[in-house]
């Protein structure tokens, strides 16, 4: 029995159990168009989506299909698949090409009945959509999911194909098909790579495969909605310390204090790193412990003893110690406090300086805290285009941009250095999550 989503309207789910009775129930809706008159309802995949497909576009950012409906990155509202996608109606399945030399690599390609279309940078290639054996001989229709497989994690540059439960590997070179009978792995109805890794999506689960022998790698299924998205009411009675860790979700800030304790904030929980190192991180909702805040937090950054925590247009001070205790006065308006206008998205201060480097869209801004008025004295651009947190320690800056950071002797070389360091994994390198 396959999932029931509980998160259409009302009416929605009337009128979807009148017209295509099967829709949750069975395979994945084909191609009539049950969706069509549907265009009100509003699906919030923090309810338990069984999704069609999940791919990531040209620029990493991951996309999240039902129906008629699609999601942009790991929290957001649903939106029209056809606003951005304006052909599609609905798809069975989708993946980005991993093809260096070819004309086709980075397209993302997307599966509707008998039908496939090639994407780059969200506008149909000339040509499409084609019949698949056309672009994909031996390949069904009405797939049910496809991931790529480069090279080096694949014997050769490959796609995966789900359809029930076969697997179709396809090598993109010379389009030779190995037929693979994975009957221990669910149906998938979507399947995603992700940090090197591959998962297949069934119901409101996932499970994480090995995409040569397929087999399945550690403890499965695991529910999406603790990793792969960010759900807010989502995860009460299940252990938050180990879905906060492992979570691919960005972080939104992270400091740690003058008595070396650590925290990194995201939603409504934080991570602390416990006082006996060797303890690991730990999750609790962050109005436990700042009162005031509920969550959403932009940015955090300790100095003087004191804890600065900014959301919006607000900075909140809280005195550091056993509790945190909000400073009489507070909030107060960020630019009264360090003339920089609201919202940043990360800041920190470096060992006993008196600066706090400011990260707001592409720049960073330094502000002196010694000086009244606080003032921004110097802007420098930087190598990334967004950055979520940012956090300064004796190993020098490490700056957090999705499920990676990076890291920079110093504030300086973070402005200035033309390399950018080896991405490490926020979940693995430094939250010690195993996946
Ligand atoms: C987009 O999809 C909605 C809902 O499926 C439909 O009502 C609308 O007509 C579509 N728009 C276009 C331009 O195809
Ligand atoms: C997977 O697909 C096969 C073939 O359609 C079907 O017989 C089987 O029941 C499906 N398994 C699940 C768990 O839905
Ligand atoms: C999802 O996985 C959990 C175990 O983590 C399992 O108890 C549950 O039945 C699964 N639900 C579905 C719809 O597959
Ligand atoms: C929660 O997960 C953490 C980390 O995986 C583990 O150490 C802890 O024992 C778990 N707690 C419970 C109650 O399962």
């Amino acid at each position: 029995m396959r999932l029931l989503a509980q998160t259409l309207s009302v009416c929605l789910a009337l009128s979807l159990s009148l017209a295509a009775p099967s829709l949750f129930d069975g395979p994945k809706p084909a191609d009539h168009h049950v969706m069509e008159k549907h265009h009100d309802a509003k699906i919030d995949r923090c309810q338990g989506v069984e999704f069609d497909a999940i791919v990531p576009d040209e620029h990493g950012v991951t996309f999240f299909f039902k129906g008629d409906h699609m999601w942009t990155g790991f929290h957001g509202d649903a939106a029209l698949l056809n606003h951005t996608y304006k052909e599609l109606s609905h798809t069975n399945a989708a993946f980005r090409m991993h093809h260096p030399d070819s004309a086709d690599h980075d397209h993302v390609f997307f599966f509707q009945g008998d039908k496939v279309f090639s994407y780059y940078q969200h506008k149909l290639e000339e040509g499409y959509p084609k019949n698949i054996p056309e672009v994909f001989p031996g390949i069904p229709n009405h797939l049910d999911a496809a991931v790529e497989c480069p090279k080096g994690e694949c014997v050769a540059d490959s796609v995966l194909f789900f359809k029930d439960n076969k697997v179709y590997q396809f090598d993109t070179r010379n389009k030779e098909v190995m037929l693979r009978q994975w009957s221990h792995l669910p149906n998938c109805t979507a399947a995603m790579r992700w940090l090197e890794h591959y998962y297949c999506f069934h119901g409101h689960n996932f499970t994480r495969f090995h995409p040569v022998t397929g087999a399945i790698v550690g403890n499965y299924p695991k529910d999406t909605r603790n990793y792969f998205m960010r759900c807010a009411k989502f995860g009460h009675g299940s252990n938050d310390t180990e879905r906060e860790r492992c979570s691919h979700v960005h972080l939104d800030a992270i400091t740690s204090d003058d008595l070396g304790k650590a925290y990194a904030f995201r939603g409504n929980f934080y991570l602390r790193l416990s006082d006996r190192q060797t303890d690991g991180w730990h999750a609790f909702p962050i109005s436990s412990t700042w009162k005031e805040i509920e969550g959403d937090v932009d940015a955090a950054f300790s100095y003087d003893g004191k804890l600065y925590i900014i959301k919006g247009e607000q900075l909140f001070i809280y005195k550091s110690g056993a509790d945190y205790a909000l400073i009489e006065g507070n909030p107060k308006p960020l630019k009264d406090e360090l003339g920089i206008e609201g919202p940043i998205d990360a800041a920190f201060v470096c060992g006993d300086h008196d600066v706090v480097h400011v990260i707001k869209g592409r720049k960073m801004y330094d502000i002196n805290l010694n000086a009244t008025p606080r003032t921004v004295q110097k802007d420098a651009l930087l190598p990334f285009p967004r950055v979520d947190a940012g956090m300064c320690g004796p190993d020098g800056v490490k700056v957090f941009v999705g499920a990676h950071y990076f890291r920079y002797k110093s504030p300086m070389l973070l402005s200035h250095s033309r390399i950018r360091p080896h991405p490490q994994r926020i979940s693995l390198e430094l939250l010690g999550c195993d996946h």
